[in-house]
């Protein structure tokens, strides 16, 4: 499920949405989806998941077909996944991570289900926010990182998920930004490429979980653009046109759309301008009117 977001994703931020077979997709999501739970899986006959719920809700989004979505029994399956302290188990054997806080409350917000107006008081608003947000900020670490869990080593892609969360429940202005965009930026590395973590090989995938963290904070010009951007175009392979981890490695469908999507973001010419908060086309965000908090 989380392939055919990152191909779709793809395709409609380098234009080329018309090239799908709308139907394919949609058929897809429906075998995927588990009507007792509400949720989706990787693939047919697999369990639910909430990170599949979240790509099979994206893909949905960016065809147009949100509406077709059993939204009532999303809801449900996303709130069943919360536990007392606000953090989100991944599905019902109950791994916690705070990937799953951020695919929970995209998921409610992509549907139109996620309330953050004290004065709305819709009963369907779905999981206890509050909580949330307190078990997201308690994983932000001594050196202005987040992991998976509080006490968690710092890591990109966690950031990207736990600063993903506030920007899209609007509550970036609750952390540390200038630390935060201060350990970003240190992670690049001299050949322009940026990595996940202190010590680690550059990674394009991390030009995404790094770049799309400093745009919603508001600090893009903490890194050497130019750099970051000739380190991924030097890992697109000439042949097949995708994107690899580094230059000389095999490309892949994951870092094919993580680096697309960074060079969006770094203002490529020719591609559709992505949301850093859902890594999806903004022009999708916009028409269902959802709304995220990037810092200027
Ligand atoms: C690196 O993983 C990336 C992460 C931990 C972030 C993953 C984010 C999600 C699943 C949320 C949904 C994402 C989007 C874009 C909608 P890794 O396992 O490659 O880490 P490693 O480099 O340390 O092995
Ligand atoms: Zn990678």
């Amino acid at each position: 499920m989380s392939g055919m977001y990152w191909v779709l994703t793809t395709l409609a931020v380098a234009k080329k949405l018309d090239t799908v077979q709308r139907d394919q997709f949609l058929d897809f999501i429906d075998e995927c989806w588990d009507s007792s739970s509400g949720g989706y899986s990787a693939c047919p006959g697999h369990d639910p998941h909430i990170l599949y719920t979240l790509s099979a809700v994206q893909i949905a989004a960016t065809l147009d077909a949100i509406e077709r979505l059993p939204s009532d029994d999303i809801v449900r399956y996303v709130r069943s996944l919360q536990n007392p302290d606000g953090s989100f188990a991944g599905d019902r054997w109950g791994e916690v991570d705070t990937r799953f806080s951020f695919c929970a409350v995209a998921t409610l917000a992509l549907l139109g289900r996620l309330h953050l107006d004290d004065n709305d008081n819709d009963t369907d608003n779905s999981i206890d926010l509050e909580s949330a947000v307190r078990f997201v900020l308690s994983c932000q670490n001594f050196d202005g990182g987040f992991g998976s869990r509080p006490n968690a080593e710092s890591h990109a892609g966690l950031i990207y998920c736990c600063v993903g969360f506030l920007s899209v429940v609007r509550r970036l202005a609750s952390i540390d930004g200038d630390t935060l965009a201060w350990w970003l930026s240190e992670r690049q590395l001299p050949s322009g490429g940026l990595n996940g973590r202190p010590e680690k090989l550059p990674d394009v995938c991390y030009s995404w979980w790094v770049i799309s963290s400093l745009t919603m904070l508001g600090r893009q010009r903490w890194i050497d653009s130019d750099r970051l951007k000739a380190y991924i175009l030097a890992s697109q392979d000439v042949e097949t046109g995708g994107f690899s981890d580094r230059p000389g490695d095999l490309p892949d469908p994951f870092h094919t759309v993580f680096g697309v999507a960074a060079l969006s973001l770094l203002g490529e010419p020719g591609l559709l301008q992505v949301s850093p908060t859902f890594c999806m086309p903004q022009q999708v965000i916009d028409r269902l009117g959802v709304t995220s908090q990037i810092l200027s």
